[in-house]
């Protein structure tokens, strides 16, 4: 029996009543999808899945999309990457450094990321307390509080993404092991635009879709109003009272929405306290679609 308890923040659910390692029935994954919709970030506490199991869970609500490098899959499962800061025979074993910034994952691409799945194998503690949180802001929330001038000003304009923004930030900090970004590379992610209002596919709410992380210019301003625009909604989004810090446990598997929130994986912890993550990035391929909405969505 399916059981929400939501967190008291401004997002955030645990989801008590699920093993995801039985395939997910219609009605749980109905059940699922909605308080998506309504949490924006789901726990599902005491998960021991292979991770083919993750991967055949995060299929249900989309493509799911492997990495640019093609680097750090799991083995047995190519669409699970890894994330960790752990070294094996002097190689990393996934990426050590992913998400450590606001934004919003796969912004950068045509069709836009929906969720992250991800089950968490190994997390660092410190005196007890778990370290290497994600936090998450709300962007339904920032949207809502926009003055009402700014929801007029940004209700026609879009933004470019890129993915080469986030990777030279990374790529430019002490001690990164990210080189640059190979011409085949770059041309495997070309920039994306997208409207900066975006209504949810799911609740119909309103969001500020714009992250720091990837949005590199607002389009057909001067750079002057494009910059304008982007410090004024990177101040206002990333704002305390829209945050929720998730603190991992072994057995995790925290499911967010990419399209209603920002993240940042807080790097809190040193390289003799490993953290591995597994993870399913899924695309909002299915989620927009009308036959997707009809079944999973209208049929509620
Ligand atoms: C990510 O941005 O996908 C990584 C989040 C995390 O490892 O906490």
């Amino acid at each position: 029996m399916l059981r929400l308890e939501p967190n008291a923040a401004t997002l955030g659910a645990t989801i008590h009543g699920l093993d995801l390692r039985q395939p997910l029935g219609d009605a749980a994954f109905r059940a699922v999808l909605h308080a998506l919709g309504q949490y924006a970030v789901l726990r599902l506490p005491n998960q021991q899945l292979h991770p083919r199991q993750l991967a055949a869970f995060s299929r249900r609500f989309g493509h799911i999309q492997t990495s640019v490098s093609g680097r750090y899959h799991h083995a047995e499962a190519p669409e699970v990457g890894i994330l960790s800061n752990i070294v094996e025979n002097g190689v990393n074993i996934g990426i050590p450094d992913a998400g450590q910034d606001w934004h919003t994952d796969m912004s950068y691409t045509a069709t836009r990321g929906f969720i992250n799945v991800l089950h968490a194998i190994q997390v660092p503690t410190r005196n007890g307390r778990p370290l290497g949180d994600t936090r998450f802001a709300d962007m339904r929330a920032a949207y809502a509080t926009l003055p009402e001038d700014w929801k007029q000003r940004i209700e026609p304009l879009t933004a470019t993404h890129d993915f080469n923004v986030f990777w030279q930030n990374m790529a430019a900090r002490p001690g990164s092991s990210r080189p640059p970004l190979t011409p085949a590379e770059r041309a495997k992610r070309p920039p994306a635009t997208h409207p900066l209002v975006l209504r949810h596919p799911i609740s119909g709410t309103p969001v500020l879709y714009c992250n720091p992380g990837y949005a590199e210019r607002i389009d057909g301003v001067s750079p002057a109003e494009s910059a304008d625009i982007l410090g004024y909604l990177f101040a206002h989004q990333r704002q305390p009272r829209f945050q929720h810090a998730h603190h991992w446990q072994v057995g995790d598997v925290l499911l967010w929405d990419h399209l209603a929130t920002l993240h940042t994986a807080v790097a809190d912890y040193t390289a003799a306290e490993p953290r591995l993550m597994h993870r399913c990035q899924v695309m909002a391929d299915q989620v927009f679609s009308p036959e997707f909405q009809r079944q999973w969505l209208d049929a509620a």
